[in-house]
Order: structure tokens, then sequence, then C-alpha cells
């Protein structure tokens, strides 16, 4: 019988934990962490993510800002944003909404983010420690997936974890993740030859491409894992994952339902790194 993996409820109960460690931190040291989001133009799936991101910081007690910009700002313009952000001691932590518009090279504005803010961890700074093994700040949706895993009591070690993807967002920080916990890890994506026969190889299967309903039965052994982060639309404007749930259901052992699975563990995480940037500056004593 199919286990399904309730991130949502999983997230709530990490929200509240955390927001005692917030009211803790408050009544410790007098600070609040402090999460800036910035988002540039009116793309829909960014605006919803960004509301919900905006509404599980307040409610777990956080100072949470949001900082709506036109599609036609500058580079430059948004680069002097982020540096009054770097400069502002009430923010620890730092997310710039992505995709960017075209005009915007969103590698250099995310070199313009403090390391130490940087909470999605998409600084080349914190990509390093992740790679050699020194994780501080990680991205937050492979994050999230380990905690599931984690939660669920699935064995990593020496399993083989195949990912469908190799995104600077998912995959690649997932199949570090993973390698850090001793699993044997293959990254696929859109070039992988005979993806079918490799991927119905993997104890763990996780899914980040975008295309809905792309991975059914037949990319998979009985008893695996399917971790599914896509956010897809159908022609009914429903939201789907990239896996077939109903297809897979009856073959796999667990399975993350879209929406409810993945998506709530990643503004958890989210909300989690920028606590932790709090605690740490008061630790550094930047406050
Ligand atoms: N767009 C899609 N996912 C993410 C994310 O985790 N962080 C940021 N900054 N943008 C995203």
């Amino acid at each position: 019988m199919v286990k399904i993996i309730d991130g949502k409820a999983l997230a709530q109960k990490k929200q509240i934990a955390l927001a005692k460690k917030v009211e803790a931190l408050k009544s410790s040291s007098h600070i609040v962490p402090g999460l800036v989001v910035i988002l540039v133009g009116d793309d829909p799936a960014s605006q919803v993510y960004v509301k919900n991101k905006e509404k599980a910081a307040l409610k777990a007690g956080f100072k949470s800002e949001t900082v709506r910009l036109s599609s036609d700002i500058s580079e430059d313009e948004l680069v002097s944003i982020v540096e009054e952000y770097n400069r502002d001691d009430s923010i620890h932590g730092i997310l710039v909404q992505l995709p960017l518009p075209k005009h915007i090279n969103d590698k250099r504005i995310i070199l313009t983010i403090d390391p130490h803010k940087d909470v999605d961890g998409f600084h080349p700074m914190n990509t390093g420690h992740l790679w050699s093994g020194r994780p501080i700040m990680v991205p937050c949706t492979p994050a999230g997936i380990m905690e599931m895993l984690s939660e669920y009591q699935i064995p990593i070690e020496g399993k083989h974890a195949v990912i469908i993807g190799r995104s600077n967002i998912v995959g690649k920080p997932m199949a570090q993740l993973l390698l850090a916990q001793n699993a044997t890890v293959t990254l696929t994506h859109s070039k992988t030859k005979n993806i079918k026969e490799i991927t119905s190889q993997a104890d763990i299967l996780i899914i980040a491409i975008g295309q809905g309903h792309f991975v059914t039965k037949d990319f998979v052994k009985s008893g695996a894992v399917v971790i599914d982060v896509g956010m897809n639309r159908d022609d009914n404007q429903k939201l789907i994952g990239d896996a077939d749930f109903e297809d897979l259901k009856d073959k796999v052992s667990y399975i993350t339902p879209v929406p409810g699975g993945v998506g709530p563990m990643t503004i958890t995480m989210l909300l989690e790194q920028t606590y932790q940037s709090a605690f740490r500056s008061v630790k550094n004593g930047n406050n």
C-alpha cells in the first residue's frame, strides 16, 4: 500500500516549532528574524509563491517585507536595492524571486546578495560550502526534501537516488545533499539517453523538470520512493506534478502529492534558514 508523504502536515508541524524558537529569540535577544522577498514583474506563479511566503513568515512571528518592482527596472537599480538590504541590520534573509526578466543578469544579482543573508543558498560562496561538505545556507527545495525523507525514515545510505533535472535551484544541490548522506546519485537531464533505463533503477526518484505527468509507471521499479517537485497547470488550469500520481500510486512505496508535498516544505526551510541567520547574527554581535 502506497504511503503519501504529507508535506503540508510536516510543514505545519515545523512552522509551529519554529514560531516557538522565534519567540525565544525575541525574549532572549530582542531580535526579530527579518526576511525580505524581492519580486520583479508580475509572473502569476511567482506572485502566488511570494504571497504564500509572506503569509507563513508573518504567522511564524517574523518581520516580513515584500518589495514588488516593475519588470522594466534596470539591473543597476535592482543591485542598489539588494545592497540596501545587505546593510539593513533588521533583515537576516534576502530572497530575489527567480526567474528575473531577461534583461537582468541573475548571476550578478545573486552575487550581490550578502552570502550571510542568502537564505536561498544560491550565492557561489554557499554553493561552494555545500559542495565541499560544509553546508551553511542550502537551497530550500532540496533541503525540504531531505527533511521529508528523514521524517518518514526513508533510508538513504547505499541507495540509488536518481534525479531528473539539473537546475541550480533543485537538481544540483539535491545531488550533493543525497551524496552527503551516502546515496549513490545519478543526475539525469534533457540530453540523457535511455532515461527510463536509469530511472527504473532508482530506489529514490526525484523529479524536477516542470513537465506535467512526465513520469508514469514505466519509469519506476516497484517499491520506489517518488518525490515530485513539479508545479504545472493542466489544460483546465489544475495544479499537477511532474509525476502521474494516479498511474504510479499502486507501484511505488512512497510518493509526494501535488499540491501539498514539496511546496510547503520549501517555504518552511526558507523560514528556518532566516531564523538561523538571525540567530547567528546575535552570536556574531551584528545587532
Ligand atoms: N523560483 C522558483 N523557486 C525558487 C526558489 O526557491 N527561490 C527563488 N529565489 N526563486 C525561485
